[in-house]
């Protein structure tokens, strides 16, 4: 499907995956494979550029991980970057051994050679700022290669073998600290590879539709569309390739957001013309969750009923043989990185039990995909922002946001107030600066007086974080007067509720969701 490839072997980097990304941006297709990815499979994927990237190990460690030597004899350009250039030199018998001074951060490199991959503007200026992070160096070049540029602390800080197109790096392109790292990468990729820019959304909707087909043939699928992004252009993409075969079913839990399900349905029924199917099993989930107090239960509870109510809905469609996902491209990697192999489908995917019972095959058109591009592909589909831009939303919804028993009444609490703290922060043009935002329902009540009456209610918790994965949070700091607005709607237009406090806790030590 990709022509001009250029593949990227793991070796363990944290920037592993934004060396792909940064190919990526310059159009052009990258994957990354663990690096004792067998040499046929390399053969196969047929790269123009093969990059290898850092990684925490020293080649001299007894477990370093060392690709299939033959990768050298491929007759392909091949860029080493930091472990990978070392790598590199020992391979291909060289010598590396332990620095004297190790050098991590801000680096000056000095170019001594500024041919092809250090061909730098402006052309005058052999200086530029890199970052480096290693503790081993090279002290014999391997023979064909040369010394390209220095550093202070390294007298072989980039080195090549013009005649096989080997180069190496003993600093980190891919990173913003780099300034010219993206130019490096440029040469690399387009100068030396001589590749062009031929990955773009529009041929990766073509082909993908092309693939879809070939693959479905005239048999149903069925998708579950969350709410969020990726389940959302998922099916839009697949609706583009085959229309009506595809059913989408959106299930509305009982622990939705206000207008969820009607937005959710309009969105996709009136905007992208696809088959979907909404039930309101919101009753049946309730049910389930009566008396729970637990968080870990809850999940559970809403998980498999989920997987029920999906169920019972796809089964009576006929012809249906296939569940479409939206899986990213990260959790496909990490699937197979060299770091051990870890479940493909996670488990708030809460789909994953559909596969055994229902013997459905997947469809994962955005496996090839990361976030970013996820939302790229959404504007190019057409999609409006307010699907593509929307903050993540767990499954498990209200449940996990109203702490202790979850109620239809204490859901219509959290909802109202909800809908108003969204309604106020995207106001203030806030929305999109934000990871997160949301009300939380506490099991405590607290004494009030409104009007000349005391009043006993609820109190409710405002979180609103920042954060570029969700992994570590900080909280935000709203405006003032946008919190009071905020907390005079809530009291005022929110029946049972009396106070409203703002949480200023980061993740770690607390996590963005309350429970
Ligand atoms: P925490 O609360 O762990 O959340 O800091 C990190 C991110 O994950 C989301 N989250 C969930 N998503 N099912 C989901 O689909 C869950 O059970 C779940 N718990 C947390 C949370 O909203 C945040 O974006």
């Amino acid at each position: 499907m990709h022509e001009e490839k250029i593949l990227v072997l793991d070796f363990g980097s944290q920037y592993t995956q934004l060396i792909a990304r940064r190919i990526r941006e310059q159009k052009v297709y990258s994957e990354i494979f663990p690096y004792n990815a067998p040499i046929d499979k390399i053969k196969a994927f047929s790269p123009k550029g093969i990059i290898l990237s850092g990684g925490p190990s020293s080649v001299y460690d007894k477990k370093a991980p060392l690709p299939d030597n033959k990768i050298f004899s491929l007759g392909i350009p091949i860029l080493g970057i930091c472990y990978g250039m070392q790598l590199m030199a020992h391979c291909l018998g060289g010598k590396v051994a332990k620095a004297q001074k190790r050098e991590y951060g801000r680096a000056e490199l000095i170019i001594d050679a500024s041919a092809d991959l250090l061909r730098l503007t402006p052309l005058a200026s052999r200086k530029t700022v890199v970052w480096m992070s290693h503790g081993d160096r090279i002290e014999k070049l391997p023979s064909g290669f040369k010394s390209i540029a220095h550093t202070g602390n390294s007298p072989v800080a980039a080195m090549a073998d013009r005649k096989k197109k080997f180069f190496a790096l003993q600093f980190h392109p891919e990173v913003a600290h780099t300034d010219k790292g993206t130019e490096i990468l440029k040469n690399f990729i387009f100068k030396i590879c001589g590749c062009r820019s031929l990955w773009t959304m529009k041929s990766f909707i073509e082909a993908s539709k092309g693939e879809i087909k070939e693959k479905v043939g005239k048999n149903g699928v069925v998708c579950a569309i969350s709410g969020g992004v990726d389940s959302a252009v998922a099916a839009a993409l697949i609706n583009k390739a085959i229309g009506k075969q595809l059913t989408c079913i959106f299930v509305d839990n009982g622990v939705l957001r206000t207008g969820e399900a009607g937005k959710v349905e309009s969105t996709l029924k009136k905007h992208c013309n696809m088959n979907i199917i909404c039930i309101d099993a919101s009753k049946r989930f309730l049910g389930k969750l009566k008396g729970v107090t637990d968080p870990e239960r809850k999940r559970k509870i809403i998980g498999n009923e989920f997987i029920r109510v999906f169920e019972e809905l796809a089964m009576k469609i006929k012809g249906v043989k296939f569940l479409a996902q939206g899986t990213l491209y990260p959790d496909v990697i990490e699937s197979t990185s060299f770091k051990g192999p870890s479940a493909t489908i996670k488990s708030h995917h809460n789909v994953g039990g559909l596969l055994k019972d229902m013997k459905l095959k997947l469809v994962e058109p955005l496996r090839e995909l990361f976030k970013d591009e996820v939302r790229v592909l959404g504007k190019e589909l057409g999609m409006s922002d307010d699907i593509i831009g929307r903050h993540p939303f767990p499954g498990p919804g209200l449940a996990i946001r109203i702490i202790g028993e979850v109620t239809k009444e204490r859901c219509d609490i959290l909802r109202k107030a909800d809908a108003i703290v969204l309604e106020e922060i995207k106001k203030a043009g806030l929305y999109a600066e934000l990871w997160q935002a949301f009300a939380v329902l506490l099991p405590v009540k607290t004494v009030g007086v409104m009007g000349d009456e005391r009043t006993y209610e609820n109190v409710i918790a405002i979180r609103a974080v920042k954060s570029v994965d969700g992994m570590t949070a900080d909280w935000a700091r709203l405006p003032y007067d946008l919190m009071g607005t905020v907390s005079n709607r809530i009291i005022n237009e929110v029946r049972g509720v009396n106070r409203v406090v703002y949480d200023i806790s980061s993740k770690p030590p607390s996590t963005i969701e309350w429970e």
